[in-house]
């Protein structure tokens, strides 16, 4: 194997370019970017002259251990328990199949294998990349750090990080800096990627023209646990990203012939800029959706925010009926259908309905909610457990606790500890008890409290436990189970809003609930936020009546229709204290989001401005381009007509063939792509017509 032997991994648009360094041994990056940008010299060639640092930390190493690259970071950091940390390795070999690329490199003095792996996703402009470590020694190793991978983008003067930030009812806030140089830091200790940051990056050139768009690459870490993104601004225009998960007890130990898979990290390049990357993204979770992605979602109805925990069969059947004639199609009751749950206080892990709200029993009330013509679905938080329970009380052992010291409550429970088999066992066995006794199609997955006493008793000396993998694994092999033995059953991700989406769920669920907060321009900003990571069909959405906690200037009905209309439609405001009036429009709307869904759910989305702007939208085009759907809203301000002269606002469409007839039946007016492109559709806002969805027939 010679230096300066390169490889070329191909996706639909892309390149990316690895070759094994003529500076030492590691693979670095020699181009990624659209096809044939490999066809040159290095995108990161570099002067080879060093000055208190090695090669290795100047050099863009797609993954280098400390020990080779000692100062600037490392990304795999491994010692023999008690000696010195670093790693010394050589490179051994290369396998390369198409669209797959394996790049082994190993200490035999340390007695460790490191393998590159690297798979383009069929059909997409996603790369995976992910590494492989195995203890070859007869000592176990210590990894106290063990990244997925490190990508290395050439920037001119400085790096733009866009990122998605907030907290709890404002998650997925868009939010960008400029790193001329330094470290910034994202990531999560709560035991899932949580509220306030997703495990996404976008990096582009903050020196790009401001005509075009800057083309964009990004990063998105499949593992919902612990994790790190760190973006290093170097000297000599570079900006280098590490990814990975985060072991709770710092450190994970590897024994002799054990082999460690980290997470994957999907990295995503497109030319067009953040609004392009976010198609790609889309085009992605589309394909994790698999067949399943085919299958319509419902529109639903869920009753939390109606009435919290006072469920009982009739008032929730009042609501489904409600829902029913409006043209919802499924009912979820929420939070509160279960023993002892008359509160946040106790219930959890008791997972039977509770006899007093469902006198007639819940079989009764499930058969009254299908004559409605509904399918049913239930919440449930199988991994939280109420320290009143019964569960508890036979099971204090099940839940994470450190010996000696009290366990604290948050949000009056406890957690149970999911990485243990006999949990998901428990877990397992009740699920298929509710599914299967009570015909449900439909379950609500939340998670309302991370992990703080993370401990477990009587399982030998902490440090040498992998709780978070470990929780890991116990949650996708339920969710697993349920893809295998419930397949009909549609799944919700929720962790208390949006404190659990990354693509390890994606993959293994139908929608997620991206925030609590449901008012309608606080929910635009999370909707924004989010659709630049994730795609329409898994981004479920409700029309409520809440006010806005951040933006509290009200909306009409329409607003929060169109920006429900965004992703997957639900209802969930108190239906029983709407007016005829308010009960037609919303019957109106659903009728209109049932003839666009195949359009919003399978079509290319695109992010018209910004909720910033006094006008924005999205727009979606059908595979076939025939139809286009474009959900505008006004932010506030209007053009003060009839006062003052006033013009419509513009929303200029993209993507569109200039050379076609676009026909909006709804007004009777035929636009030229051309005019849609380089004026943009008329959005005659006022006080009262704040959102519009607006179909365009191509002719
Ligand atoms: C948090 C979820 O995000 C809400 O939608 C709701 O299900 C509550 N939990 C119920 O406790």
């Amino acid at each position: 194997m010679t230096p300066h032997q390169r490889w070329t991994l191909r996706t639909e648009h892309t390149g990316y370019t690895v070759r094994l360094s003529p500076d030492g041994p590691w693979a670095e990056l020699h181009a990624w970017g659209p096809h044939g940008v490999e066809n040159g010299p290095p995108a990161l060639d570099w002067s080879h002259r060093t000055h208190f640092v090695t090669p290795a930390d100047a050099a863009p190493a797609e993954y280098v251990p400390h020990g080779l690259r000692p100062f600037a970071g490392a990304d795999l950091v491994a010692a023999r328990p008690g000696a010195e940390r670093g790693v010394w390795w050589s490179f051994e070999d290369v396998r390369e199949e198409p669209g797959t690329l394996r790049l082994t490199f190993t200490d035999a003095v340390l007695g460790l294998r490191t393998t590159l792996c690297y798979a383009t996703v069929p059909g997409t402009d996603v790369l995976h990349r992910w590494t492989e470590l195995t203890c070859t020694g007869e000592e176990e190793l210590r990894l106290e750090r063990l990244d997925s991978a490190a990508v290395n983008i050439p920037v001119t003067a400085a790096a733009r990080l866009t990122y998605l930030s907030g907290q709890w009812s404002q998650e997925f806030q868009h939010t960008r800096l400029d790193l001329a140089r330094g470290t910034f830091a994202i990531g999560s200790t709560q035991g899932v990627p949580g509220h306030a940051y997703a495990p996404w990056l976008a990096v582009q050139d903050a020196s790009a023209p401001h005509d075009a768009p800057a083309p964009a690459y990004g990063i998105a870490l499949e593992w919902p646990g612990n994790w790190h993104i760190t973006a290093q601004a170097e000297p000599g225009g570079a900006v280098r990203v590490r990814a990975g998960r985060v072991p709770h007890e710092g450190a994970v130990h590897l024994a002799p012939g054990d082999t460690l898979t980290t997470p994957r990290l999907a990295c995503a390049f497109s030319p067009d800029g953040l609004d392009g990357l976010s198609r790609v993204w889309h085009r992605y979770e589309r394909r994790l959706a698999g067949e399943r992605l085919h299958r319509p979602r419902k529109v639903l109805y869920n009753s939390w925010e109606a009435t919290g925990f006072d469920v009982d069969a009739d008032s929730q059947l009042e609501l489904a009926k409600a829902a029913a004639d409006l043209g919802a199609e499924l009912f979820v009751v929420d939070d509160g259908w279960f023993t002892g749950r008359a509160d946040d206080a106790g219930g959890l892990g008791d997972w039977h309905p509770d006899p007093a709200a469902f006198p007639h029993g819940f079989d009764r009330f499930a058969d009254d909610v299908r004559a409605l013509g509904l399918d049913l679905g239930l919440w449930i938080e199988p991994e939280a457990v109420s320290p009143g329970s019964r569960l508890y009380a036979e099971h204090p052992e099940w839940v994470y606790r450190i010996e000696g010291r009290p366990a604290r409550r948050v949000r009056n429970q406890l957690l149970l500890d999911l990485g243990r088999p006999d949990v998901q066992d428990f877990v397992l066995a009740t699920l298929d008890r509710l599914l299967t006794a009570h015909a449900v199609d439909y379950l609500k997955w939340d998670m309302n409290r991370p992990p703080t006493e993370r401990g477990r008793p009587g399982a030998g000396p902490a440090d040498r436990l992998d709780l978070d993998a470990e929780h890991v694994h116990g949650y996708l092999r339920v969710l697993d189970h349920l893809r295998t033995a419930h397949p009909h059953v549609t799944v919700e991700g929720c962790a208390g809003g949006g404190g659990r989406i990354e693509h390890a769920t994606l993959a293994r669920t139908d929608v997620v609930w991206p925030s609590d907060n449901t008012a309608p321009l606080d929910r635009l900003r999370v909707q924004y936020g989010f659709l630049h990571a994730h795609a329409p069909h898994v981004m479920s959405s409700w029309v409520t009546d809440a006010p806005g906690v951040f933006d509290p200037r009200p909306r009409s009905l329409a607003f929060r229709f169109v920006t429900a209309m965004c992703g997957v439609l639900g209802i969930g405001a108190d239906l029983r204290a709407w007016t005829p009036e308010q009960r037609a429009e919303a019957a109106g709307w659903i009728t209109r989001y049932k003839e666009v869904r195949d359009v919003v759910h399978l079509g290319d989305a695109r992010l018209l401005g910004s909720p910033e702007d006094a006008t924005c939208g999205v727009q979606y085009d059908a595979p076939d381009g025939r139809r286009t759907v474009v959900a505008a809203f006004s932010t506030g301000p209007l053009d003060g007509a009839p006062l003052v002269p006033g013009r419509p606002a513009r929303l200029r469409l993209r993507g569109l063939d200039p050379t076609a007839a676009y026909r909006d039946a709804a007004t009777a007016t035929t636009y030229s792509g051309a005019h849609l492109l380089h004026y943009g559709l008329p959005c005659a806002w006022s006080a009262g017509h704040d959102a519009d969805l607006v179909v365009l027939t191509r002719r």
